[in-house]
C-alpha cells in the first residue's frame, strides 16, 4: 500500500549525500582552500574535530567531489574499514589504478609504485580515531623525507583529545586545525525541514513536529544524524497508524522507540537500576548529576545514582561534558550516547 506520509525513503539513509549543505559554507570553503594549496605544492596536515552528526563526512565528500587537479589525487579512507599502514597504502594504490600482484605486496614495494605514479596524494582519513597504528599520521607527515613522495592528510575525528593521544611528534607538524561546532537548534530545524521536504509528502509535517525533533537533537550536541533518524521513525509511526500527518505524539513515541532500542541492545548488560538512570538522563535536558539524583529520589539514593552514572559513563552508554555556566564556572552535564 502506498504511504500517505513518505515520498522518498532514500533521503533518510545515512549514505544519502544532500546537494545543499546549509550552515557549513565556511567549513567547506576552508577545506577546499586546504586542498587547493596542497595541489599547489604546500603541505597539508589537517585535523578536523567535531561531535557526531555535525556534517564532517558530508562536507568533506561534497568538497572532494568538486575537487579537480592534474597533479593531485584525492583518496577517501574510512579508518573503521582501513586502519593500518599497509591497508591505507593498498587503498591509495587501488584508487590510483596501480595494479597489485595477487601474491600480496610489501609496503616498501607499494611505496615505490606510488612514487612512480608521480602524483601528489592527499588522503582524507575519516574516523581517524579508529586507526590502529598510532604513528601512522606521523609517518604520513614525514612521507616526503622518508618515502620520497608527499602524502598530505585531512584527518577527521570526534575525539577532542585525538592529538594528545597521537604520536607525541605529530602536533607540531599539523598545518591546520578545524572545528565543526554543534549546530544550533535553528540550524538543525533548517536542515530537517529541507530533508522533510525531500522525503515526506507535503502536509505531513509542520513547524511543531520539526521543532520538537530539532530540540531533541540539540540536546545531543546538534547531532543531525539522530534528528534525521528520529524524523524517519516519526513518519513511520504516523504511517503505521494510517494518519497522513506526523503529530507531536508520533515524535514522542518514536523517541521512546529509540530509547527502547538502546535499552534492548543493552538489556543483557544493564540492570533495572541502570536502565532507570539512563531513562532519567534522557528525560532531562543536559542534566547535572544532582538533577539526575533528584529525579530518581526517593526510590534511589543519591550515592547509588552517582555510582550508576559513573558506571554508565565508563561503559559509554552516557557521555558527559563540562560546560560553562552563566556567571562563570563550569558544570558537568550528561546525555545519552546513541550509537547510530
Ligand atoms: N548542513 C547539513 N545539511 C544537510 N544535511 C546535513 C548537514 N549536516 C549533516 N547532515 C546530515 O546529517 C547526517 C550526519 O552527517 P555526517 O555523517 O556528515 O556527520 P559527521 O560529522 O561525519 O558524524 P560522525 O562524527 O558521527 O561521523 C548525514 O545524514 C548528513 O546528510
Ligand atoms: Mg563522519
Amino acid at each position: 500500500m502506498e504511504s500517505a506520509v513518505l515520498r522518498n525513503a532514500s533521503v533518510f539513509d545515512d549514505s544519502y549525500l544532500p546537494t545543499d549543505i546549509p550552515h557549513r559554507e565556511a567549513e567547506a570553503t576552508d577545506i577546499a582552500h586546504e586542498m587547493k594549496m596542497f595541489a599547489k605544492g604546500y603541505p597539508a596536515r589537517v585535523i578536523i574535530y567535531g561531535p557526531p552528526g555535525t556534517g564532517k563526512t558530508t562536507v568533506m565528500k561534497h568538497v572532494a567531489s568538486s575537487f579537480q587537479s592534474y597533479s593531485t589525487k584525492l583518496v577517501y579512507s574510512n579508518s573503521l574499514l582501513t586502519n593500518t599502514r599497509l591497508g591505507l597504502f593498498s587503498l591509495i594504490c587501488d584508487q590510483l589504478g596501480i595494479m597489485m600482484p595477487r601474491r600480496g605486496i610489501s609496503s616498501d614495494e607499494l611505496i615505490s609504485r606510488l612514487r612512480e605514479s608521480a602524483k601528489r596524494i592527499l588522503v582524507i582519513i575519516d574516523e581517524a580515531d579508529s586507526l590502529k597504528e598510532k604513528d601512522l599520521l606521523y609517518a604520513l607527515a614525514k612521507s616526503k623525507e622518508t618515502m620520497g613522495i608527499e602524502i598530505g592528510f585531512i584527518a577527521i575525528t570526534n575525539v577532542p583529545s585525538f592529538l594528545a593521544m597521537a604520536d607525541a611528534r605529530l602536533p607540531a607538524l599539523i598545518t591546520k586545525r578545524m572545528e565543526f561546532k554543534p549546530y544550533s537548534p535553528a540550524q538543525v530545524r533548517d536542515i530537517l525541514f529541507e530533508r522533510a521536504r525531500l522525503g515526506l509528502v507535503p502536509g505531513a509535517f509542520d513547524e511543531n513536529t520539526i521543532g520538537k525533533i530539532a530540540g531533541f537533537a540539540s540536546r545531543h550536541m546538534g547531532n543531525v544524524r539522530l534528528a534525521i533518524y528520529l524524523l524517519m521513525l516519526s513518519a513511520k509511526h504516523a504511517d503505521s497508524a494510517d494518519r497522513p500527518k506526523i503529530t507531536l505524539e508520533d515524535v514522542e513515541k518514536a523517541k521512546d522507540g529509540l530509547m527502547a532500542g538502546l535499552l534492548e541492545k543493552a538489556s543483557a548488560k544493564l540492570n533495572e537500576a541502570e536502565k532507570k538512570v539512563l531513562e532519567a538522563v534522557e528525560s532531562l535536558s543536559f542534566p547535572t548529576s544532582a538533577e539526575v539524583e533528584e529525579r530518581l529520589a526517593p526510590g534511589m539514593s543519591p550515592r547509588t545514582a552517582r555510582l550508576y552514572l559513573k558506571g554508565l559513563l565508563d561503559r559509554e552508554y552516557l557521555l558527559s561534558e563540562d560546560i560553562h555556566v552563566s556567571g562563570g564556572g563550569r558544570k558537568r552535564v550528561y546525555r545519552v550516547a546513541y550509537k547510530l
